[in-house]
This record gives structure tokens, sequence and C-alpha cells, in this order.
């Protein structure tokens, strides 16, 4: 992103997606580097232009790599620094004698074959192994991809598994494990196939190191060790998908395991259980058991202000009366919105009580009716509200109100609802018009009903 070419200031962005795809083929090398590495000192590839090539480009790729790191900035608290001087002692403190060590040319001095040098070249080669700790920073990086995490930590544990046993299965064929006199590509598999039956502590006991040698028990005992190691390795991981694969929903099972203990120990009936069970599964179906609000007071006002506007677009799209409104004013009804949920058959208002807050319908209809319910004065739908009667006159609920089916609803407390009509005067006068009109109509239908 910030890649700047004023050569005395001159830094690389950490973030610049250029890096971050460097930083992949420099791990892809890291990789390549720890397979060949180990195969090359196990069947000698030093006569292979091919493998030569190869060499000669990963090497160029770790130096390449030490040269952007000391120019790279990086950040600190939160803040990018860009200073070279301590880019350059960060660098040196860090990473950097691992990456030298792993960027030695080292076929420059391996010589033929048949000289002890080249044998030593192999060896130190080995090295290059260290490049990819300091690669795998990247995998980091990776886990904030849009990935999903639990498939990302399982194919890294098998990623990392199939290279330690490749590592263990070339070490194996050097301390003579398995027979010499068979082809190349034969040792090798008999080799893995040796160190897989070895670390899954399977051990058919068909391939055995020679009694008599002691480095090849030594080698067994070891991979033994490291077996019993990785079954820790292998099931903490799994143990941590299993945990992680849906924690809402785990939590959630949770929860209605202790509500249900809990009912039937208080002998609750069987109605009511089943009409608190539903209103949980209402929950979970259209929030995820979510408590929207709990999730919206922990953030900062900024955020909650957009993350407000977010989670109540639909009702703003919905209510006519929102419809055009300012930006401040939507403002200020979101974030004091409050979202309730009611399940059928639920009064929501009781005719005669005192009313403290106004409610708009996101989702779901509700009656609007006598006290008797026997007459309905209206169906409310998604988008309307009701409740402000009261709050505008200061006086008794004037109708009940049920719900008709699952409701999804925003109450507005009367302080705030106050606070708002006194800002925002249009708003004022069309719920008043609103107000007076239902009454009237109430009022009507309730004296017709009378006589
Ligand atoms: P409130 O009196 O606070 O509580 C009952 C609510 O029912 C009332 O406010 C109105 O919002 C609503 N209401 C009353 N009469 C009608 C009607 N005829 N049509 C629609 N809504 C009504």
């Amino acid at each position: 992103m910030i890649t700047k070419l004023d050569l005395r200031n001159f830094y690389i962005a950490p973030d610049a997606p250029w890096k971050l795809r460097w930083d992949g083929a420099v791990l892809a090398g890291a990789v390549l580097a720890t397979v060949l590495a180990p195969l090359n000192l196990a069947f000698d590839f030093s006569d292979s232009v091919f493998f030569l090539l190869v060499d000669i480009g990963i090497t160029l790729l770790f130096i390449a790599d030490i040269i952007i790191l000391f120019h790279t900035a990086y950040v600190d608290k939160r803040r990018l620094v860009t200073d070279k001087k301590c880019i350059r002692m960060r660098y040196l403190k860090g990473w950097f004698w691992l990456d030298l060590f792993a960027a030695v040319p080292f076929f420059l001095f391996a010589g033929p074959a048949y000289l002890t040098i080249n044998r030593v070249a192999r060896f130190a080669r080995i090295t290059r192994i260290l490049k990819l700790i300091s690669g795998a920073r990247v995998i980091g990086r990776l886990k904030k991809t849009k990935i999903n995490p639990n498939v990302m930590r399982l194919a890294l544990m098998i990623f990392w598994l199939l290279l330690a046993a490749h590592i263990i299965a070339t070490g194996m064929i050097l301390v003579g494990g398995v027979p010499a006199d068979l082809p190349d590509g034969m040792r090798y598999l008999q080799a893995f196939y040796w160190t897989v039956t070895t670390l899954a502590t399977v051990g058919y006991g068909d391939i055995t190191p020679d009694r008599n040698n002691p480095l090849q028990l030594l080698f067994t005992i070891i991979t033994q060790f490291i077996g019993v190691g990785m079954y820790g390795f292998i099931i903490g991981n799994i143990s941590t998908v299993i945990a992680n694969i849906d924690i809402a929903k785990s939590q959630y099972r949770e929860k209605m395991e202790r509500i249900n203990t809990f009912l039937k120990y208080r002998n609750i009936p069987h109605d009511l259980t089943k009409r608190i069970n539903d209103y949980y599964d209402y929950l979970w179906e259209s929030r995820r058991g979510y408590d929207e609000s709990s999730v919206v007071d922990e953030l900062p006002f900024s955020l909650k202000i957009q993350v407000s506007q977010e989670l109540h677009r639909d009702i703003i799209t919905k209510v006519p009366l929102f419809k055009g409104a300012n930006h401040s004013f939507i403002r200020d009804i979101i974030l004091n919105l409050r979202p309730v949920v009611y399940t059928p058959g639920d009064y929501i208002v009781r005719k005669g009580e005192l009313g403290e807050e106004m409610y708009f319908i996101s989702r779901g209809a509700v009656d609007v009716v006598s006290e008797d319910e026997s007459v309905i004065y209206a169906t409310l739908q998604e988008g309307a509200f009701f409740g402000e009667i009261a709050l505008l006159l200061s006086s008794p609920r004037n109708a009940t109100i049920k719900a008709r089916e699952y409701c999804d609803l925003y109450s507005l407390d009367k302080r705030t609802f106050e606070k708002i009509l006194e800002k925002y005067p249009d708003f004022a006068k069309e719920v008043a018009k609103m107000a007076e009109q239902r009454r009237k109509e109430t009022e009507a239908a309730a004296k017709k009903k009378k006589s």
C-alpha cells in the first residue's frame, strides 16, 4: 500500500499486498528446502543439474528476503515504525541470524560428490529448515484471512505432521534402517511407512532397526518418543477444533439443558415448558441466541453507532414514519431502540396500565383489542408502531395489544421518546396526528360496542 520510492526514506509496508505474496513465496521456498535438504542427504543429488538450479533459486530467494526484511517497516503497539535504524536493529536482534544461516550458498562449497566437503555441505544445508521457522510467521497472517480457522488449523496440523514424518523417514534411510539394495523410491516409501507406523504407535514390526546397530536403535527410540508427543499435539488440535466448531450452538445447547433441568425440578407445567423452549428456539433461529444489546453495549460510542445502524437498518426502512428522516434523527432513534421478542398470544400492552415505552414492529403482527378482547380495533403489521398514546398524553393505555405470532419488536423508552419529540417537531406532529386518529377510532368503536 505505502511503498515509497524516495531512496533515503524508502521502506516497505508490511501489509503491502505484494509483500504478503512475497512472504508466501519465501515460505514455499522454505518448505521446498525443508523437503529437499534431508532428501539430498539421504540420496545425494549432487550430480543433478535440476537440483542445483532449484538450490540456487532457493538461495537467491532467501538472500533477497534478507535484503527486503532490512527495509520492511513493522508495527509496534499499533504504530508503524519506518525508522531505518529501528528496523535494522529489530531484525538483527530477531530472525536475522536464522535467515543468514539458511541463505548460505552451500552449492558454492559442495564440490564433486566424492569429496568430504560435499558431505559436509549436504549436512550444513539442513540448516535451511531454520528458514521454515522464520517463514512460518506468514502463517499467522494467513490465519486472519477468510479461510475457516478450523479448516486452517487442521490443514496446518497435517502439513506439520507430514513434514516431520518426511524428515524422520530420511533420517531412517540415513542410519541405514532400510535395505540399501532397493531402488531409491522404494527405500523412501519403506522408510516413510516405518515412520508412520512408529509415530502412530501402531508398530507392525515388519520393518525394524538392526538390534546390533546402536545408531538405528537410538534413532528408533527418539522417533518413538516423538510419536508419543505427537499424539498430544494431534489430540489437542482436534479437540480445539471440535470445541470451536460452533461455540454459539454448544453454548445454546448448554443453556437449554440448564433451563430444562430447572423447569423439570420446579414442576413447571408441560405447556409452559414448551412455550419457553419455543421462545428460545425462536431466539436461536432469528439471532443465533445472542442478546444484541449486550454485544453492542460493550462497544465504544463510534462503533456502537455504526453497528446499531447495521443491526437496525431493517426497522429504519420498514417504518414509514422514518422514511426521509435526516441522519441525526435516525441516529438518535437507533441508539435507543431495544430489541424485544414476544411469542404468540403474549400481552405486550394491557388497557389501563401506565405506559413507559412505545414499540416498533420489525417482524410479526399484533392485534389491538378491547380489554375483554371481544373487539379487535386493528391489526398492526411490520413497520407499524404502537403504545405512543399513553406516552403522548401521559394517560393509561387505551387498548390491549396481543401478539398474533412471534414478534420482533423494538421498544423506545418514554424519556427518549419525549426528548426526540422535543428535538424533531415534524416527527412529533406526525405521531400526534396518528395518535389522535387512533384514539378517536378506538373510542368510537368502544362506544358502538356498548350501545
Ligand atoms: P397506548 O394507548 O399507549 O397503548 C395501546 C396502543 O394501541 C395505543 O397506544 C395505540 O398505539 C394503539 N392503538 C389504539 N387504538 C388503535 C387503533 N384504532 N388502531 C391502531 N392502533 C391503535
